[in-house]
């Protein structure tokens, strides 16, 4: 099967100007790990296309696997979860407008009621349905984002028990720095949140799911883990931070690549792409891939790419469709020669995090900017 999909795949990829490749199974392998490590529930967080990897196939993947849970930001994408045949939970953790409750009713998508002032909005949206409308209470401990201030939270939580339109699923807080892992900020968060929980007594049993932990929170602050983590970037094998790398074994599960459109030697003192940001000071050979800041690469000084197993510079500006590369040193480089602008190439690497240093951001930047123009092509399906 596997070797059926790569001869099938072989066959189609020369047709793509550039193309992501994703790798189910190290995505399968990374949530195992977080699995294993936590040992509690996970809800795959597969918001903003699933961290540019795709949100359906990563979706059906996580399926497949019999995780129940599923994270996204908005309704919407909880709507298309649903609209390609996606069942079990999901939950927006972001804000819903009350007036998309009904959607959420009749589609049983859980959302995150983020503050009292929501609670009689949403309550009068789902009385015209014989079903409830799930929610989480989200409260929050300190990341000063979305959340009732904790504070207000056991009195927040006791008012969405009364209320008849709604079924409390969940209560969860989310944490401002635990990827920083030498401070006591996601310990404070944490007894914040202790705090909330045992001052509702006995009716904290009435809360089946609660959940506070990302990726970098699940690894490495097991007080954060309650029933449930709630693992991003971590599925995708990536690191939360420099400072909290994944433990040994999880894989990176997506590559970026391309390939040569044009191979040319080009006199010395010519200027290259937009801007003559570029000079060439001799007899140069060049080459160009149509891969451009129209799908996510950015228009930065010091871009690389490998090719032929080897890291070559990206000349001057890139464009909104291409860019141009240095091709010096290499003879044997011809058009149609496969680029990788993130992954390996023979014994070369180009990582999410080198790429996410160099455009001078975090890791989930550059993925999430992949743009949808991009083609996915899913290995070990
Ligand atoms: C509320 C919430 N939970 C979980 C996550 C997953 O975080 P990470 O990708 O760091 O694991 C995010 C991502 O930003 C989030 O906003």
């Amino acid at each position: 099967m596997r070797t059926l999909s790569i001869i099938l795949w072989s066959m189609l990829k020369t047709s793509y100007a550039t193309w992501l490749e994703v790798d189910l199974q190290a995505i399968r392998h990374n949530i195992e790990k977080i699995q294993s490590l936590t040992n509690v529930s996970v809800m795959a967080v597969v918001k903003a296309n699933a961290y540019g990897h795709g949100l359906i196939n990563v979706a059906r993947t996580v399926r497949k696997m019999g995780l129940e849970w599923l994270g996204v930001a908005r309704i919407d994408e909880a709507l298309l979860l649903r609209d390609k045949g996606i069942n079990g939970k999901i939950l927006v953790l972001g804000h819903t407008d009350p007036i998309d409750v009904p959607l959420a009713v009749r589609h049983h998508i859980s959302l995150a009621v983020h503050s009292q002032s929501l609670v009689l909005p949403y309550q009068e949206m789902a009385s015209h349905y014989d079903e409830k409308l799930m929610v989480h209470a989200k409260i929050d401990t300190g990341m000063s984002r979305l959340g009732e201030e904790y504070t207000q939270a056991v009195q927040f939580i006791r008012s969405l028990f009364d209320c008849e339109g709604l079924q409390v699923e969940g209560v969860f807080t989310h944490m401002a720095r635990a990827d920083e892992l030498s401070l006591d900020t996601t310990d404070n968060q944490i007894e914040k949140f202790d705090k909330i929980l045992e001052d509702l007594g006995p009716e904290r049993e009435k809360i089946q799911w609660i959940h506070a932990a990302n990726s970098a929170a699940a690894v490495f602050h097991p007080n954060t883990r309650f029933n449930m983590v709630r693992p991003g970037i971590s599925i995708y094998g990536l690191n939360p931070s420099e400072e909290a790398p994944l433990p040994a074994g999880f894989e990176p599960a997506l590559s970026w690549k391309s390939v040569i459109t044009s191979v040319k030697t080009v006199p010395p003192h010519r200027g290259i792409s937009y801007g003559h940001r570029y000079i060439t000071s001799n007899y140069e050979k060049i080459g160009t891939i149509s891969v451009g800041y129209g799908d996510g690469y950015r228009r930065v000084p010091g871009n690389e790419v490998l090719v032929n197993g080897r890291k070559v510079p990206v000349l001057g500006n890139v464009c909104m469709d291409q860019c141009v590369i240095s091709l010096n040193g290499l003879p044997d480089v011809k058009t149609g020669d496969e680029v990788v602008l993130l992954g390996k190439q023979g014994d070369q690497e180009i990582s999410a995090e080198t790429l996410a240093k160099k455009w001078n951001t975090i890791v989930y930047e550059p993925i999430c900017g992949l743009t949808g123009r991009i083609p996915r092509v899913y290995l070990n399906e």
